[in-house]
């Protein structure tokens, strides 16, 4: 029988795939096993590396619960969540670009403090809590060709003045809300202006992260999904424009167009009409929303 050598392994696992039924799934496979073991060769890797590397993926799982999803974070990390969100844009703009029309707004990562079901309040409604430096957030939702999108779901959450999360906190939400827009595809709502934070550090994305030499931040951000029909769904942030970390952000999700200005203005009226008795922040910013492509 041939023996397999060191170059040959890849090869072989992909030769056992010949009766795979699902296409797709065999080239993500091939590829997979194919840049796996160019790695293992590349690096020469150790058995004692290699078993290092099992336990921190035994740990990463062991760490997961309902609110705790080491994986998600070690893709966030290694840049990985964002480079699907980017592939996924490029596809988009693949497919938009013989539509004429604006781009549409820029994506970047969920996270995973995402809480689905948050309270329904009301355009103008305050859900800052009495916390941090209060913000009025407004904009209009469009379609790429300008044109309003009523009723779309705008489902909005944020860390508190420290950055931390409702969910790392206990199981009360708060800092979170959908709206929905008026006929005119308005949206406002008042929140605070978020402070940059570290994403968690107490696992082992942490410890990687700390032997890796690097900081765990994230620049200040206010999370935004948006949901309509005849539309497909957009999850986004926009970022305070004098955050520290926007050139660092510990999972890359930093899209230039996603930095907005947040002018802070003496006590009196707001722009909707609020009277305001401390300073307050407003943060202007338009989505544009792709046409469902499925
Ligand atoms: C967040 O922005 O909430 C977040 C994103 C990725 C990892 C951790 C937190
Ligand atoms: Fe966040």
């Amino acid at each position: 029988m041939a023996q397999l050598e060191v170059s040959d392994f890849a090869q072989a696992v992909i030769d056992r795939m010949g009766e795979c039924k699902d296409a797709r799934f065999k080239q993500v496979m091939t590829s997979l096993v194919k840049h796996a073991h160019a790695f293992m060769r590349e690096v020469d890797l150790t058995p004692d590396e290699w078993m290092a590397g099992i336990q921190f993926l035994t740990e990463t799982g062991k760490k997961c619960d309902e609110k705790r999803q080491e994986f998600i974070l070690l893709s966030d990390t290694l840049g990985i969540s964002m480079l699907i969100v980017a592939l996924a844009q490029a596809r988009g703009a693949k497919a938009l670009a013989e539509q004429p029309g604006e781009r549409p707004t820029e994506a970047t990562v969920q996270g995973p403090f995402f809480w689905p079901g948050a309270p329904q309040k009301e355009l103008g409604d305050d859900i800052g809590a009495g916390l941090g430096e209060p913000t009025l957030y407004h904009g209009r939702v469009t379609d790429t060709s300008g044109r309003p999108i009523a009723g779309c779901v705008v489902d909005v959450w944020s860390g508190d003045e420290g950055g931390l999360y409702d969910m790392q906190k206990g199981d009360e939400m708060s800092l979170r809300a959908q709206f929905r827009t008026d006929k005119d595809g308005n949206y406002r709502f008042w929140s605070i202006k978020p402070t940059y934070y570290p994403v968690p550090g107490d696992g082992p994305v942490g410890r990687m992260l700390d032997k890796m030499g690097r900081h765990l931040n994230r620049p200040g951000h206010m999370h935004m999904m948006l949901d309509a029909p005849g539309h497909e769904k957009l999850v986004t942030h926009i970022f305070v424009k004098d955050s520290p970390y926007l050139d660092s952000d510990a999972v890359f999700g930093v899209r230039n167009s996603l930095i907005v200005e947040f002018p802070k203005h003496a006590p009196g009226k707001a722009p909707d009409g609020r009277s305001m008795d401390k300073p307050f922040y407003t943060a202007k910013y338009d989505f544009r929303l792709v046409p469902s492509m499925r």
